[in-house]
């Protein structure tokens, strides 16, 4: 069974939570027999990438991305960036974890102008690890929600229709492509 994990990358805030949980069901609405997993950072104890052992939930947090077999990464743009926390959990990872598996990104901010954070900033690590990014992402904007965190710009619902969409079908087409590399890299 496909096993689909939704990162909530970061500690603060509920809007990047609120967005997975509407991909989510515009993914299940696709294809019911898909596993979808939430992972929350903000149920984690994070320890700073410093050569130190791993606690209990970092070792968890590993084990989870490198179960999935694909990704739908939420983050807040922070400091016209992702997060710090969605960095260091990015460094944790084995380099093949994410290898050849579907990545589509989610992202909220406060101003309009920072979309392109996701393009120049998260897109590239994501490449690095050799993932098979969806071209399309969704970047919300605060005034895209009611005071209760739902959604309420049709156009941003159908984007995130769309989004599931394309990334069943990367699901489905990464089934058949093998993990394992030819070279040694
Ligand atoms: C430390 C910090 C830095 C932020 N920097 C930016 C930024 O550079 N650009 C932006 O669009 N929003 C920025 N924001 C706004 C967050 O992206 C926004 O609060 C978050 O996505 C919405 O989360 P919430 O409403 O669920 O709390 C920042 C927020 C915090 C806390």
């Amino acid at each position: 069974m496909m096993k689909i994990l939704l990162v909530d990358g970061t500690m603060f805030g509920l809007k990047t939570g609120a967005i997975l949980k509407q991909v989510a069901q515009y993914i299940q609405e696709l294809n019911a027999s898909y596993d979808i997993e939430l992972m929350c950072f903000k149920d984690y104890q994070h320890q700073i990438v410093d050569g130190s052992p791993l606690n209990e939930d970092m070792k968890k947090m590993i084990q989870q991305f490198e179960e999935a077999d694909a990704y739908i990464i939420a983050t807040p743009i922070f400091q016209a960036s992702i997060p710090g926390v969605l960095k260091n959990a990015f460094d944790f990872l084995h380099p093949k974890t994410m290898r050849y598996k579907p990545v589509s990104i989610v992202a909220n901010g406060g101003t309009y102008q920072h979309h392109l954070v996701v393009e120049n900033q998260l897109k590239p690590i994501l490449d690095y690890f050799r993932a098979l990014v969806t071209p399309n992402y969704v970047y919300t904007h605060t005034s895209h929600f009611d005071d209760n965190n739902n959604i309420v710009d049709e156009d941003v619902h159908q984007r995130l229709r769309e989004l599931a969409r394309v990334f069943e079908q990367y699901c489905e087409m990464s089934k058949t492509l093998p993990k394992e590399t030819l070279d040694q890299h």
